[in-house]
């Protein structure tokens, strides 16, 4: 028989009047340790995400040069697509600051119909206000959970779908899944714009590396010298090469439940 670690091989005996405060204060401090990490996994599931957005007041701040550089790539993306109609796609848009700044100057706005779907209420009238003052008709934007993909299957395939601030806020298996499905979601040559930081565990290169097997070239990877270690990735889904589909090392797979849950890095 094994032995039992020493804390627990103590003869039992009754409890003094010491021992039932140092037990209530045992409790006390379990009690205290359940609530706190509550709050956490609480906090990271209900943040206040439109105070989040406040950050973008500060032209100096990270999640200011993140925008930056978003707004670039999306803009750069919109000049190369083939003429005609574009349907953009962005899952947990917040308040729209990406899409709807781009939009709102560029020479092609009319071409683009452009799904935002958000959670927060707020955040999601915030942007259908910014959209409407930006004169964009063609912005839908609707509060639903972007987890699943019925809640925006009616705008697939996207030509741009982009995923921006969600790969820092849900677990890695919930980033796999989300990158793995992209090439369903994606019409061919399809480009997806995402942001996730490069703080250790330092994600990026796997997630680069489940975008490349799942049919997907790397436009860009801008990892931004920001306080926050910033990255930005453009990822293009093959399309066909020489009048020939190209097929993905791992063909796209949607999952029966939903992409990602908030709250799970
Ligand atoms: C980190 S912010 C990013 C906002 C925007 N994409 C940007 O980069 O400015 C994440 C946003 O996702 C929203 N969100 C969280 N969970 C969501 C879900 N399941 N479906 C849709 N939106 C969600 C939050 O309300 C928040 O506005």
């Amino acid at each position: 028989m094994g032995s039992c670690p020493s804390r627990f091989s103590q003869p039992a005996r009754s409890l003094g009047r010491r021992d039932r405060g140092e037990l209530a204060a045992v409790k006390d401090a379990a009690v205290k340790d359940a609530a706190v990490k509550d709050a956490a996994v609480k906090d990271a599931a209900v943040k206040d995400w439109v105070a989040w957005h406040r950050e973008y007041d500060d032209p100096s701040s990270s999640l200011s040069a993140r925008l930056d550089c978003v707004r670039l790539h999306l803009a750069a993306a919109i000049d190369q697509m083939p003429p005609g109609s574009l349907q953009v796609v962005s899952l947990c848009a917040g308040q729209g600051h990406d899409v709807i700044g781009v939009l709102s100057g560029h020479p092609r706005r009319d071409d683009v119909r452009a799904l935002l779907v958000e959670s927060d209420p707020r955040n999601a009238r915030l942007a259908a206000q910014r959209a409407a003052a930006a004169g964009l008709g063609q912005v839908e934007v609707r509060q639903a959970d972007a987890g699943y993909v019925a809640n925006f299957a009616d705008a697939l395939p996207a030509d741009l779908l982009l995923l921006c601030g969600i790969f820092g806020n849900v677990g890695e298996a919930d980033i796999e899944r989300t990158v793995r499905a992209a090439g369903s979601l994606c019409s061919p040559g399809g480009i997806v714009i995402w942001t996730r930081h490069r703080r250790a565990p330092d994600l990026t290169p796997r997630l680069r590396s489940w975008f490349a097997d799942s049919g997907f070239d790397e436009v860009a990877f801008d990892a931004l010298d920001t306080s926050k270690l910033t990255s930005v990735g453009v990822h293009r889904l093959r399309g066909e090469q020489d009048g020939r589909a190209v097929r993905p090392q791992r063909p796209a797979s949607l999952p029966d439940g939903p992409l990602f849950t908030f709250g799970g890095a």
